[in-house]
């Protein structure tokens, strides 16, 4: 049985209950999409902002490709059809987790120019922040951290990215993050660097329209 209705609370309104979160965890909210190739770094930077932010008061949470494919994408392998797929359900719960006011920090390699438009598409321009995580496919082999560049090339792994598989950069990212050429802490400042005026509300002119009762 159904409680009555008039007892039931429902914001009459999905910004306002946005914005009413954002000020309760006083950060806004956006989506960091790190896109790029296998063994380029965006797992270890995804983990490494989620630790920089929360030793800074911020809410986020990581959504990484290798972990999601385990779980909620279980099933869904490579090809073109099953990427799209699988990048159309991460857009859909980064958004989830952007309009209850937490930082959203995307790890997933996104290859193609069309899916990461659609996730632009599902999460809104306004909270969608591309970010390049930019190692060549020459460094991203000679590091082959996984050994899965090795298994590719010796024909044990179909469709892989950058060997069978294009990766279309992005032609207007947001922020790039040159990992061939800088270190972990170095990419990790430039990236804090790009993201932190972008959820901090001090240094915002937009402030929140929330003022608590
Ligand atoms: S995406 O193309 O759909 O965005 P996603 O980021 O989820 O890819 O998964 C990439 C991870 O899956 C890689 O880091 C790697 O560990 C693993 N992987 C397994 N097979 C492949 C493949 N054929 N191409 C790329 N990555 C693969």
């Amino acid at each position: 049985m159904l409680p009555e209705t008039q007892n039931i609370s429902i914001p009459a309104n999905g910004r306002e209950t946005r914005l009413s979160k954002e000020a309760i965890l006083n950060q806004h909210a956006r989506v960091i999409w790190m896109c790029g190739l296998s063994g380029a770094g965006k797992s270890t930077l995804a983990t490494r902002l989620d630790n920089e932010l929360l030793s800074r008061g911020y809410l986020s949470q990581v959504i990484d490709g290798d972990v999601v494919r385990g779980g909620l994408n279980k099933g869904l392998g490579f090809s073109s059809e099953d990427r799209h797929e699988n990048l159309r359900r991460v857009a859909e719960v980064a958004k989830l987790f952007v309009n209850c006011g937490v930082i959203s920090i995307v790890s997933f390699i996104s290859p193609t120019l069309h899916s990461r438009a659609m996730a632009k598409n599902i999460i809104g321009e306004q909270d969608f922040l591309e970010v390049y995580i930019n190692a060549s496919l020459d460094v991203c082999e000679a590091r082959d951290i996984k050994g899965l560049y090795k298994q590719a090339r010796e024909g044990k792994i179909p469709d892989f990215t950058g060997i069978h598989q294009p990766f279309e950069a992005p032609e207007h990212p947001d922020a790039e993050i040159a990992t061939g050429s800088m270190t972990v802490e170095e990419s990790i400042r430039q990236l804090l660097d790009f993201v932190l005026p972008r959820i901090s509300f001090k240094d915002q002119h937009e402030q929140s329209q929330y003022k608590p009762s």
